[in-house]
């Protein structure tokens, strides 16, 4: 699997030759500047929860691309009323198996509001199942135990977890996360982005090292095989 990081929260992987984007949050991140949206055509875009820092660039791209919008169903009609009609409606436990592999909605311990003060559902994670691997990419979320029910299903490759703090978990608890998800392979996001998820690197990766995992920190517009 090619994963491609595009700042903040936001990145794609690519699976059995389809592109499926996550929480698209590009053009108002100044740290993003270098990447131009007009050039992400993918097949899917998979959006977590409904807050600004995850849906900001979705329209547009979906509109651009015509890729189809995957997320809880409050999400998915409200891209419906804002003209994106390609939409795939889902709700916590539930899963869907598309062209490119099998995606889980699951439980994340956040909240959600669309950008306009619209009711965003409740948010959630994903797990996709493929061919090619799997991965979990548990959104804006606290630690919770329901994560140790992943590995009773799924054998994950990797795992996309948050790590800033404040709004999510930070390292200790991301660390407690992998645990929980029997996953030593994690991509960390939702860092760094403003100044209440500023991070240390550094002590960061050591952390992660410490306990035996691997902490995977991509460059803006980095693309890496995982
Ligand atoms: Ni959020
Ligand atoms: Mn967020």
């Amino acid at each position: 699997m090619k994963l491609t990081f595009y700042g903040h929260a936001c990145f794609s992987v690519e699976i059995g030759g389809k592109s499926i984007l996550f929480d698209p949050f590009i053009t108002p991140n100044e740290k993003a500047s270098s990447i131009d949206i007009s050039t992400i055509n993918p097949d899917y875009i998979l959006i977590t929860h409904g807050h600004e820092d995850h849906v900001a660039d979705a329209i547009t791209i979906a509109k651009q691309s015509g890729a189809k919008v995957v997320s809880n169903y409050e999400i998915v009609t409200w891209f419906g009323s804002n003209g994106v009609e390609n939409g795939h409606p889902m709700n916590h436990g539930g899963s869907w198996s598309f062209d490119f592999g099998r995606v889980k909605y699951v439980t994340a311990i956040h909240s959600s509001v669309m950008p306009d003060g619209t009711y965003g559902g409740n948010p959630g994670g994903f797990i996709i199942e493929s061919d090619e691997g799997s991965f979990y990419y548990a959104g804006d979320t606290a630690l919770t135990y329901d994560m140790k029910l992943i590995p009773e299903s799924t054998k994950l490759d990797f795992a996309v977890l948050p790590i800033g703090d404040n709004f999510t978990m930070g390292i200790d608890d991301a660390i407690k996360a992998a645990d929980f998800i029997q996953c030593n392979k994690i991509v960390g996001v939702h860092y760094d982005t403003f100044g209440f998820i500023e991070i240390d690197h550094e002590a960061a990766n050591n952390k992660f090292s410490n306990g035996g995992k691997e902490l995977i920190l991509l460059e803006i517009g980095e693309t890496k095989n995982i």
